[in-house]
């Protein structure tokens, strides 16, 4: 199969090695992290941080090298201006994080949140990328992509075999929400195209089924896939029922 990746992106992306890189200003770098990075090197986890491959709304994501020559995507959540009443939605009455407070705290919280969801999504045989390990604002994660290039967003690349490629995403869907979790964030932003098939990615938000819009974010997703599935002309799958 060929590999699904935007050329277009390609010489942008390694463009940003030498502009963006380590811009403190970014606001995803407090002393916490900092001794947080050199823990991480120290362990093995990566040698090095290369550049940024995207800055989001909420974090800014990194590749980065390993001493064996490989690559992690390192994850760092913003400690400045975060979406504190956002995160507190998909925090409430979940048992995992009872006890956590507000501002930098919060952040930690969540990056755990996003590690550990990951790992059961993981777990459950999902395809979404290995965690590796987390610590304060940074999660390091397997990284998608093919010779340390990034793998593209579904909405920059679309696909090439909807029919597939949806019923991988809904099987996925369905077999995390049988294993206890709702992604809760789904959309063609949050899924990289990979030589294996859709990969969903930006887990933080998801939410343990008991938590009590489980069900909302559930339909949610389920309507956010088919809506986009549906400009393909060749799409033929029923629209979930979401009443
Ligand atoms: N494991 C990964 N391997 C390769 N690239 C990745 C990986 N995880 C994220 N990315 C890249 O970083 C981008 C942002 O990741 P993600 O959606 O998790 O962060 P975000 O800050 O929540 O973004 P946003 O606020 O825009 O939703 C992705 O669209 C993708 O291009
Ligand atoms: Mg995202």
């Amino acid at each position: 199969m060929a590999l699904r990746q935007s050329k277009k992106k390609r010489p942008r992306r390694e463009d940003k090695m030498d502009k963006n890189l380590w811009p403190l200003e970014e606001g995803v770098f407090d002393r916490t992290s900092l001794i947080s990075l050199t823990k991480f090197m120290k362990k093995g986890v990566f040698k090095s941080i290369d550049y940024c491959i995207a800055e989001g709304k909420e974090a800014n994501v990194y590749r980065g090298t390993t001493a064996e020559g490989g690559f992690v995507a390192i994850k760092m959540y913003r400690l400045r201006s975060p979406s504190f009443v956002h995160m507190q939605q998909y925090m409430e009455g979940d048992r995992r994080f009872a006890n956590t407070r507000n501002g930098v705290d919060l952040i930690h919280a969540w990056t755990q949140k996003e590690y550990k969801n990951l790992s059961i999504m993981h777990d459950l045989g999902c395809r979404v990328p290995d965690p590796i390990a987390f610590k304060a604002n940074i999660l390091a994660m397997e990284f998608l992509g093919v010779e340390g290039v990034p793998y593209s967003q579904l909405s920059d690349i679309g696909s090439e075999d909807p029919n597939g490629d949806y019923d991988l995403l809904l099987s996925d869907l369905n077999k995390m929400r049988e294993g206890g979790l709702v992604h809760a964030d789904v959309s063609e932003y949050n899924i990289l195209m990979t030589d294996k098939g859709p990969y969903l990615i930006d887990c933080g938000q998801a939410v343990l089924t008991t938590h009590p819009r489980a069900e909302e974010f559930y339909k949610r997703d389920l309507a956010n896939l088919w809506k986009y599935f549906k400009k393909y002309k060749e799409f033929d799958r029923p629209e979930p029922n979401t009443d």
